[in-house]
């Protein structure tokens, strides 16, 4: 089976074509410049930027792959949550080019997707279905924080998620008020290392409570009031990347501990991680030791795909039709607040 996919539920254009589970093309074209400028995604633009760039880096990613679309057996495209307008631009396109080719168009649920990606790997990449083994997934972008118990059959259930900031927005903040750009989290990564992480206490919300929700806004309070209390912190390097440092360790301490605490609960064997975030290496190293102390075996999404991909879409679309669930209705609507556990 060959698919082409498209994601445009945010501010990443991105389309891939995928055949028998693997990556036969994947292309991207980030907005991150554009909205840098902003501090943070404007709707309108990014949706103004997919209009312009899908055609391209859909006919991009078909150029690579070597596949003309009448050799396709499918269009997906990511369905929801996301941004309404965005979602709209490449769910529509999607629709658009399965009616013309008489081809089923399957809606993807962005998240779901996110959960199988640590399965993606290798070169080239290739989707490994069979060894998935029930795992508690984490999913950390500038959007979304959360844990997912993830079982046989594209079988899952949210256990809990953040009640205020995403852990990537939490990055961006903290990164601001030190002065970083937009997208905070890769420069605050930077300016944090070989810093000391314990030169600052700061606060690890919900790390004791008994369940599986995130809270970072306090974090980024505690950031902000130190700041106005001791502003020379932000004319002494030394200090500002001791402070990177001891904000980063926080972040990465309450992420690692609870994801592990939740699959040691559950009894699974496995734990996962999938998002922008999951690209930082000390959130990598940090759930690498604590998988490994607990006996744990550890899934990351391969870097390229931490972030938002049509190949993951194109995967999991692919796996749906093979697993013969129904495709979607060829003009369904776009669903920008999908619950996950709403997924058919
Ligand atoms: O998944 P993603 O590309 O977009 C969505 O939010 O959907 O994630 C972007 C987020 C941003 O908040 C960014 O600062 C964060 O991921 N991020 C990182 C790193 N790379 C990206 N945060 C910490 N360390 C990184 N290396
Ligand atoms: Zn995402």
């Amino acid at each position: 089976m060959t698919l082409l996919a498209l994601e445009t539920s945010c501010d990443e254009t991105s389309a891939a074509v995928v055949r028998a589970g693997r990556v036969l093309a994947n292309a991207v074209s980030s907005q991150i410049k554009l909205h840098a400028e902003y501090g943070g995604v404007v709707p309108e633009l990014a949706t103004r930027e997919h209009l312009r760039n899908l055609m391209p880096v859909a006919d991009a990613a078909l150029n690579e792959a070597g596949v003309a679309p009448a050799e396709l057996d499918a269009v997906a495209a990511t369905q929801g949550p996301g941004l309404p307008s965005a979602l709209m631009v490449g769910s529509k396109a999607a629709q658009a080019m399965a009616f013309v080719l008489r081809k089923p168009f399957v809606g993807i649920h962005h998240h779901e997707a996110h959960l199988y990606s640590p399965w993606i790997s290798g070169d080239p990449l290739t989707a490994d279905f069979d060894s998935i083994q029930p795992n508690v997934s984490l999913i950390v972008s500038g959007g979304h924080t959360m844990l997912v118990h993830v079982q046989a059959g594209l079988e899952h259930q949210l256990l809990g998620s953040t009640v205020d900031d995403a852990a990537g927005e939490c990055f961006d903040k903290v990164a601001k008020l030190i002065g970083l750009s937009y997208p905070g989290g890769p420069a605050l990564e930077k300016l944090a290392e070989g810093a000391n992480a314990s030169a600052f206490e700061l606060p690890r919300p919900m790390l004791r409570d008994a369940n599986d929700d995130f809270s970072f806004s306090g974090l980024k309070t505690s950031v902000r009031y130190l700041l106005r209390d001791h502003p020379e912190i932000l004319e002494d390097r030394p200090r500002l990347r001791d402070l990177a440092a001891s904000a980063q360790a926080a972040i990465v301490d309450v992420l690692a501990t609870k994801t592990v605490r939740a699959a040691k609960r559950l009894g699974v064997g496995c734990v996962t991680a999938s998002g922008g975030v999951t690209c930082n290496r000390m959130l990598r190293e940090a759930l690498a030791a604590a998988c490994k102390k607990n006996a744990l075996r550890l899934r990351l999404a391969e870097k390229s795909l931490c972030t938002d991909n049509a190949a993951m879409i194109g995967i999991l679309a692919e796996r749906k039709l093979m697993l013969r669930r129904p495709s979607t209705d060829p003009d369904a609507d776009i669903i920008p607040n999908w619950p996950l556990d709403r997924v058919a």
